[in-house]
């Protein structure tokens, strides 16, 4: 069965004094529930990595960067590398988020050769897919979601697929008024997994996580969480507070022992 996942990423939000006191306080909140079949990251600005790791160190919460560049060092003014994130206390690395490809010009060939370095340092890769809202009205979203899961992978055997996270965040969902509907979301998972199956083995699609993001919300968290494909929800505004993420990984960690009593009936 694969461990569900409770993230935020925090984009350019949440500097380190208030990353303190957010960690914190969400260390009282989770200190209170029992989270231990979730995984939960949060992914600061970099300038916050420590204030955040500081707070939630006696908390099973990891902590991850939101980008990253594909060398371990050398002449390359403002980035920052994997090697770099690992020393700053990171476990994860967000990949391929539609703001740095929309904003950024990024690809998914670089994307590719950032998966390489984030898996030789030890991190774990989130690597995001997703179709824009062109892309979809032309029924060419599941072409482009495989084609970005091929492309980021393209360096790795089947036996590391497994070892990162995809995260299915559909670009005209995102920092919206509403998630894709359940349904919608059921069908581009399911068919994500096949593919996996068919391009990548059967052992790939059982166990790589596919977590989904794009306006998830207390309100529509436990119905995309239940979805079977479903593996966790990623989540921006709705858990820039740590009330609010709060009580998305409680959601979570509900969905968690209800799919584990559904798989053992
Ligand atoms: P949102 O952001 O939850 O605010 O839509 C999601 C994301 O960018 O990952």
């Amino acid at each position: 069965m694969r461990r569900l996942i409770a993230g935020t990423g925090w984009k350019m939000n949440i500097g380190a004094a208030e990353a303190a006191c957010y960690g914190s306080e969400l260390a009282r909140r989770l200190a209170l529930l029992d989270v231990s079949a979730v995984d939960i990251f949060v992914l600061p600005p970099f300038t916050s990595l420590h204030a955040a790791s500081a707070a939630l160190a006696a908390t099973p919460v990891a902590i991850g960067g939101q980008n990253m560049h594909w060398e371990d060092s050398g002449a390359w003014t403002g980035e920052i590398s994997a090697p770099m994130l690992v020393e700053g206390g990171c476990r994860y690395v967000e990949l391929a988020h539609s703001e740095r490809l929309y904003h950024f010009g990024e690809s998914y060939e670089l994307v590719g050769r950032k998966v390489d370095s984030a898996l030789r340092s030890g991190l774990t890769p989130i690597i995001c897919l997703g179709e824009t809202a062109q892309e979809k009205s032309d029924g060419r979203t599941d072409a482009i979601l495989l084609e970005q899961v091929l492309t980021a992978l393209a360096g790795q055997p089947d036996s590391r697929v497994p070892d990162v996270i995809l995260a299915y965040e559909p670009r005209w969902a995102i920092g919206g008024a509403q998630a894709a509907t359940p349904d919608y979301v059921a069908e581009r998972h399911a068919i994500l997994r096949r593919n996996l199956k068919t391009h990548r083995g059967q052992d790939a699609a059982e166990r790589t996580r596919i977590i989904y993001g794009g306006s998830v919300t207390p309100e529509n968290g436990p119905q995309l969480i239940s979805i079977d494909d479903v593996d966790g929800l990623f989540v921006g505004r709705a858990a820039w507070t740590p009330e609010g993420f709060a009580r998305i990984i409680e959601i979570v960690a509900g969905a968690a022992q209800s799919k584990r009593s559904r798989q053992s009936d």
